[in-house]
C-alpha cells in the first residue's frame, strides 16, 4: 500500500500538481522540505546582521532609508518561510532552538564580514543576485506553501539586487578611492557568492532526490553557471573586473569557464569555522534572550484574548 501511495505521489509531482500541507507525502519529502525551508529562513534572518552593521553608518539619509527597508524585507522573508515550514509540522520554537544550538545550517555567505560601505552594494548585487536565481527556481518548487512564499520573496529580492548594483554604479563613477573600494568589495564577495549555490553536483548529497521530487528544479552547478554568465556581463557595465584569471568564454559549451572554488574554505565555513560564524550566532542568541519578554507578552495577550472570546 505504501508503494501505491508513493507512486500516486510521484505521479502528482510529474504532472506538476503542487503538494499541499494535508496531502500524503513520504517522510523523507517532509524532512527534506523542513530542512531546506528552515535553513532558508535562518539565512534570511542571520542575513540581516552583516547589513545591519551599516545602518548607522550609511553615507546619506536616502541610503539609510533604503538599507533599513531592505533589512526589514529580509525579516519578512524569514517569517514567510518559517510559516511555510510550520505547515509541515515543525514548530517555530524547535527551528529557533536548532539554529541557536548550531544544529541547523544557514547560508555560508553570511559568515563573512562587511568591512566597507561598498560591501552593501556587493551584497545587493552578488549575494542577492545569487539568491534570486535560486529563488526564481524555487517559485516552481513542488511544495505549495514554499513555492508561494518564494514568489513574494523574489519580488522584493529583485529590488534588493537593483539597489546593490546602483550603489556600486555610483561608487564606480566616483573618486579613485571610491572606485578602489568598489573593486575591493567585488573581489572579496565574488568567491563566497559562488559558494552560495552549494557543493559541486557530484558532492551534493541531497540533489538527486530533491530533483526527483522537484523540490529543486536545477542543480547547484547549473545555477552557479547561470550566475557566472550573468555577472560577467554586468561587471562590464560597472567598469570593474571579477577576481578570476580563468574566466573565459567557452564557445563549445556556450558558457563562461571559471576557476576552481576553494572547497576547503567552503566546508570550513559550513562547519562553523568561518570568519564570523561565532559572532553571528552570539548576536542571534543575545537578541533571542533579550526578546524573551516580547514572546511572553504575546502569549499572555493571546491567552487573554482567547479567554474573552470563549466567555
Ligand atoms: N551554506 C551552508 N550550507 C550549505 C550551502 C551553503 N551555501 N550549500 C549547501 N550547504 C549544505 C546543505 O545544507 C547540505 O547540508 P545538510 O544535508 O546538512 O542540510 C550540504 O551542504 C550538502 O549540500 P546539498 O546536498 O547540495 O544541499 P541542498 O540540496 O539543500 O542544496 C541549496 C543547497 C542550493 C542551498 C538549497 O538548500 C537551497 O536551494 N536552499 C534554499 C535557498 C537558500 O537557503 N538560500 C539561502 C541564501 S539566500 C538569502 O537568504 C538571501
Amino acid at each position: 500500500q505504501l508503494v501505491d501511495l508513493e507512486k500516486a505521489f510521484q505521479a502528482k509531482i510529474d504532472q506538476e500538481i503542487k503538494i499541499e500541507p494535508k496531502d500524503w507525502m513520504p517522510d523523507a519529502y517532509r524532512k527534506t522540505n523542513i530542512r531546506q525551508i528552515s535553513q532558508h529562513a535562518h539565512s534570511e534572518v542571520i542575513g540581516m546582521l552583516p547589513e545591519g552593521n551599516w545602518i548607522s553608518r550609511a553615507p546619506s539619509l536616502k541610503r539609510k532609508a533604503i538599507l533599513i527597508a531592505k533589512v526589514q524585507d529580509e525579516a519578512g522573508h524569514g517569517l514567510y518561510l518559517y510559516s511555510a515550514a510550520e505547515t509541515l509540522g515543525m514548530s517555530r520554537e524547535q527551528m529557533t532552538e536548532d539554529l541557536l544550538s548550531g544544529k541547523a545550517k544557514y547560508s555560508s555567505i553570511f559568515n563573512y564580514p562587511t568591512l566597507t560601505w561598498a560591501d552593501m552594494g556587493a551584497i545587493g548585487w552578488l549575494v542577492d543576485g545569487a539568491a534570486i536565481l535560486n529563488q526564481v527556481m524555487l517559485c516552481r518548487t513542488s511544495y505549495g506553501p514554499y513555492a508561494r512564499a518564494n514568489v513574494r520573496i523574489c519580488k522584493e529580492e529583485s529590488f534588493h539586487q537593483r539597489q546593490g548594483f546602483e550603489t556600486l554604479m555610483v561608487l564606480s563613477q566616483g573618486t579613485p578611492e571610491q572606485k578602489a573600494m568598489c573593486q575591493d568589495a567585488i573581489n572579496r564577495w565574488w568567491w563566497p557568492a559562488l559558494m552560495m549555490f552549494g557543493p559541486t553536483d557530484s558532492e551534493s548529497t541531497n540533489s538527486d532526490t530533491s530533483i526527483k521530487w522537484k523540490i529543486k528544479r536545477k542543480t547547484n552547478d547549473e545555477l552557479r553557471q547561470q550566475f557566472v554568465d550573468m555577472a560577467v556581463q554586468q561587471v562590464k557595465v560597472l567598469g570593474m573586473t571579477l577576481p578570476d584569471p580563468d574566466l573565459k568564454w567557452n564557445e563549445e559549451r556556450q558558457h563562461y569557464d571559471f576557476g576552481e572554488i576553494n572547497w576547503t574554505e567552503f566546508w570550513n565555513v559550513v562547519k562553523g569555522n568561518g570568519p564570523c560564524n561565532k559572532q553571528r550566532l552570539d548576536a542571534k542568541k543575545k537578541a533571542h534572550e533579550e526578546g524573551a519578554w516580547v514572546r511572553a507578552a504575546a502569549v499572555a495577550h493571546a491567552q487573554k484574548k482567547a479567554a474573552r472570546t470563549t466567555q
